[in-house]
């Protein structure tokens, strides 16, 4: 692969998959190799303590969380678990998703035999088009899931809280909500609220939370993530889970993570920092993008976006894939600040040769 960019180490810079740039914490690291010698027992003590520890973060009692070997684990549960729910009160069942989203639900759905609605975003905001939501399930005689990533992948946006509490509060009791909140840490708009204080507050039984260690723990290939919702609704999904899910070293590297406030900060700054750089460029470059609350941004490429995805894997940068229902965009994972210097870099060059 050549490289137009002084970017010696001709390493390629993987800002596709919305992961930690950082690496994982060292307090991690720390945590695996002292567990290593433990591999040949079961992972109960560690996670037993991991589900503590995140029932306390969330200040929920331990029967409202399931671990899961990712968030994606959960993900599937739950629409496992409506699908026989469906079945055996012989119903029918629907997925309904915004276009586009994150895309495990809709797959997972797919590969059960489930419809699958897709509601497209507002094209003025990209926001929820909350109206249409609720008419793909209004029609509907059966159960609705609807999956709702706030902050949605890939657009980075969070959705306008008082009309999403408002629906879910109102909503039928065959309607039932999965929120994934796998960018919960990056968010800095006070007008968010977590669907899991709405599950506190007691707003919805039929509301799950799901969250995930990947993003901003930097932990995606240790595969950690939890869902959170009332006892009765997580019993009836960690029914579908599979017991022992969780790796002991993804636990201690989870738990170490958890304890390490440093890493944390560090983490949260520099992609903020790392942000803050890619927005500036954009506003030089005069490229539209969307007002991020997570590690990655939803820019404007002016033209063909598969076309630019190519070019930018020519330069060394693997840049999120093309989402057809939202023309002329690009998702890019916000990097450390020194592999943004590069992307910028590289936009720059893109805007010299009419590219961009
Ligand atoms: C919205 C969303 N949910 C879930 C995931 C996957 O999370 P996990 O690694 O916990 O399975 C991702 C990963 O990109 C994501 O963007």
């Amino acid at each position: 692969m050549h490289n137009t960019i002084d970017n010696n180490s001709h390493k390629l810079l993987k800002l596709d998959f919305n992961e930690n740039s950082l690496g994982m914490a060292d307090s991690a690291k720390e945590a695996i190799a002292n567990a290593l010698a433990g591999g040949a027992r079961y992972p109960d003590k560690h996670r037993a303590t991991l589900l503590s520890k995140v029932a306390a973060i969330n200040g929920v009692s331990e029967n409202q969380v399931l671990l899961g070997n990712g968030s994606i684990e959960s993900i599937r549960a739950v629409v496992q678990m409506l699908h026989d729910k469906a079945l055996k009160t012989d119903t029918r069942f629907q997925l309904i998703i915004p276009d586009p989203t994150f895309g495990c639900a809709e797959l997972y759905a797919r590969s059960l035999g489930i419809p699958v609605v897709k509601v497209p975003l507002t094209r003025d905001d990209y926001d929820l088009d909350f109206d249409n939501l609720k008419k793909a399930a209004a029609t509907f005689d059966g159960i609705s899931l609807f999956y709702l990533c706030n902050p949605n992948n890939p657009t980075a946006i969070i959705t306008e809280t008082d009309t999403l509490k408002a629906w879910i509060k109102n909503a039928p009791k065959n309607h039932y909500f999965l929120v994934d909140e796998a960018y919960f840490g990056y968010i800095t708009d006070p007008s968010f609220e977590s669907g899991v204080e709405w599950i506190k507050e007691g707003l919805s039984d039929n509301l799950i939370v799901v969250r995930t260690f990947s993003k901003l723990f930097g932990l995606a290939g240790l595969r950690v993530g939890y869902a959170i919702a009332n006892p009765p609704m997580i019993a009836d999904i960690g029914s579908l889970m599979s017991t022992d899910n969780i790796n002991m070293l993804g636990a201690v590297a989870a738990i170490a993570t958890l304890e390490d406030e440093t890493f944390l900060a560090h983490s949260l700054q520099t992609t903020n920092q790392a942000r803050k750089m890619m927005e500036t460029a954009l506003d030089e470059l005069e490229l539209r993008y969307l007002p991020s609350q997570t590690n990655f941004i939803f820019y404007e490429v002016n033209g063909d976006v598969q076309t630019y995805i190519d070019r930018m894997l020519e330069h060394g940068i693997a840049v999120g894939r093309e989402f057809p229902s939202i023309l002329g965009f690009n998702r890019i994972t916000l990097g450390t600040p020194e592999e943004m210097t590069v992307v910028i870099k590289t936009l720059q060059l893109f805007r010299e040769k009419g590219w961009v």
